[in-house]
């Protein structure tokens, strides 16, 4: 593909720059249609199955990236024994969340954060989460920041995870006809799953190729399961 050099995912995005686009894309009401799209209910409900077979009763459960809380509300009646923090870049996205998860907070069940998790990853306790979703959100660090800078990310993830424990990612491949499109190319996906294998044992891998109505396109993405031994 040739360069679009009007394309900020194309090129590497500032901090602000970055911040200052999903604060955009969150000026809309659940952007991508997560509480209301099959498409996507289905692959939560994909990543919630295989991790139920891996981590059937988590007690901490960390998701990355919890956008308005959809699948964080989803989580918590899965894993009825979870505490679950959930950190998510933009404010108005997680203001949404914390209307649709207030009960939840209230009961101690759920804690929110807000903050980049490539900041917020080194304040995270070492050793504290048995289960953390990373669903459709790490291909972006690629714009963000350098692959050492992602790996040692990862390294960080990989002592925030107690031993035994899972890491579960759904990750969209080669997404056509959008900005995002570079920074899902296979090849840069398959880099990040190698960067994480170098640290996590990879325990299963599945591909779909699904119709998102909403976006009247089809689409391919991955889910992966990771163990730290
Ligand atoms: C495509 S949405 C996916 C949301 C949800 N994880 C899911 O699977 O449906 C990407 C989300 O990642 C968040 N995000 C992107 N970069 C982030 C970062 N560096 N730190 C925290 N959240 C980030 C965005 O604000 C957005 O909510």
């Amino acid at each position: 593909m040739a360069e679009d050099s009007s394309n900020p995912f194309e090129k590497g995005i500032d901090p602000d720059t970055y911040h200052a686009l999903f604060e955009e894309d969150f000026k809309t009401e659940d952007p991508w249609s997560f509480g209301t799209s099959k498409y996507e209910q289905t692959k939560y409900g994909r990543q919630i199955k295989v991790s139920k077979k891996y981590m059937p009763d988590p007690k901490k459960v960390l998701e990355i990236s919890c956008a308005e809380g959809v699948y964080t509300e989803m989580l918590a009646d899965e894993f009825k024994n979870a505490h679950i923090t959930g950190i998510e870049i933009s404010h108005s996205a997680l203001e949404r969340a914390e209307k649709r998860l207030e009960a939840y907070i209230k009961e101690g069940r759920i804690e929110l954060t807000e903050g980049d998790i490539t900041e917020e990853i080194y304040s995270l306790p070492e050793n504290s989460s048995d289960l953390t979703f990373w669903s459709e959100s790490i291909p972006y660090l690629n714009a963000l920041i350098t692959p050492v800078d992602i790996y040692n990310c990862i390294e960080q993830l990989h002592k925030v995870q107690k031993q035994g424990s899972h890491l579960v990612m759904a990750n969209i491949i080669d997404q056509e006809g959008y900005p995002e499109g570079p920074i899902t190319r296979k090849v840069l996906i398959d880099n990040i799953k190698s960067i994480i294998s170098e640290f996590f044992e990879p325990v299963c891998e599945r591909s779909y190729r699904e119709f998102k109505v909403e976006e009247n396109q089809e689409f391919d993405y991955e889910i992966w399961v990771f163990r730290k031994d």
